[in-house]
């Protein structure tokens, strides 16, 4: 399996991002991540103009919709020829097989589908008290995965601290894409539960994604570098 660290292109402008990923030689094309601001801000274009540089990109845009609204548009993005894209598993099955289906293309191929679970900005008295979940949130969170998996999906975000248990309950195969990283000696910010990259290594995360710590660096193509060489040991 194709352990990586993932950059969150985290930028409100084309021009910004597309001058961050200058920063890298011609040669290294590391794997990154498009949110919804720079998505909503330039549109696909800026997809293929990343895509066509020889990024490797994960698509977040966290669908949730009805099975049908979700399916087409999982079709369009698949044309986008991104790598890995992602929904919400409160969708429930039916919306993430029909996901699953509209994003295999003519050909059979298809990016990575992940789910997000719970968000980790929800904390268990919005659970209970808003959502009026009375699961505690580490159940509420394997439960989800599993449905994910259930349903075909290849695997879910999730805290590099429950990475793991969701192992344990999914099987190995099933991916973990975790945020939340740190370098011992970085900023934490609005970050709670935090990991490095080097212990995220040894503890299930198949895919980590890595933000401010690398894109607000004064060199961030060193601290990609080391983001890369702790985690892969
Ligand atoms: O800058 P930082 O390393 O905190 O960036 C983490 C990235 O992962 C951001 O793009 C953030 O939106 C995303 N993310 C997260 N926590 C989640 C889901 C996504 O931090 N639960």
């Amino acid at each position: 399996m194709a352990k990586d660290v993932i950059i969150a292109l985290d930028f409100p402008t084309g021009e910004e991002t597309l001058r961050f990923l200058d920063r890298f030689p011609a040669g290294e094309k590391p794997f990154v991540k498009i949110g919804m601001e720079l998505f909503y801000a330039e549109g696909p274009d800026m997809v293929r103009k990343i895509k066509d540089r020889g990024h490797k990109i994960f698509l977040d845009l966290k669908l949730h919709d009805i099975p049908n609204t979700v399916k087409r548009a999982m079709s369009v993005l698949s044309r986008l020829d991104v790598d890995m894209v992602n929904l919400h598993a409160a969708g429930a099955s039916e919306m993430m097989r029909g996901a699953l289906e509209g994003l295999t293309r003519p050909d059979g191929s298809r990016p990575l589908l992940i789910a997000v679970t719970q968000l980790t900005s929800t904390d268990q008295t919005a659970l209970k008290g808003e959502l009026l979940i009375d699961t505690p949130m580490a159940e509420t969170v394997l439960s989800y995965a599993n449905n994910a998996a259930q349903s075909g999906l290849d695997g879910v975000v999730c805290s590099p601290l429950e990475a793991a248990l969701v192992k344990e309950r999914c099987g190995a195969a099933f991916l973990t894409v975790t945020p939340g990283i740190r370098f011992a000696d970085s900023a934490v910010g609005d970050q709670k539960r935090i990991m490095t990259p080097e212990k995220a290594g040894r503890s299930g995360c198949d895919y980590i994604v890595v933000g401010r710590p690398i894109t607000q660096d004064p060199d961030p193509v060193a601290a990609y570098r080391r983001a890369v060489k702790d985690f892969l040991g």
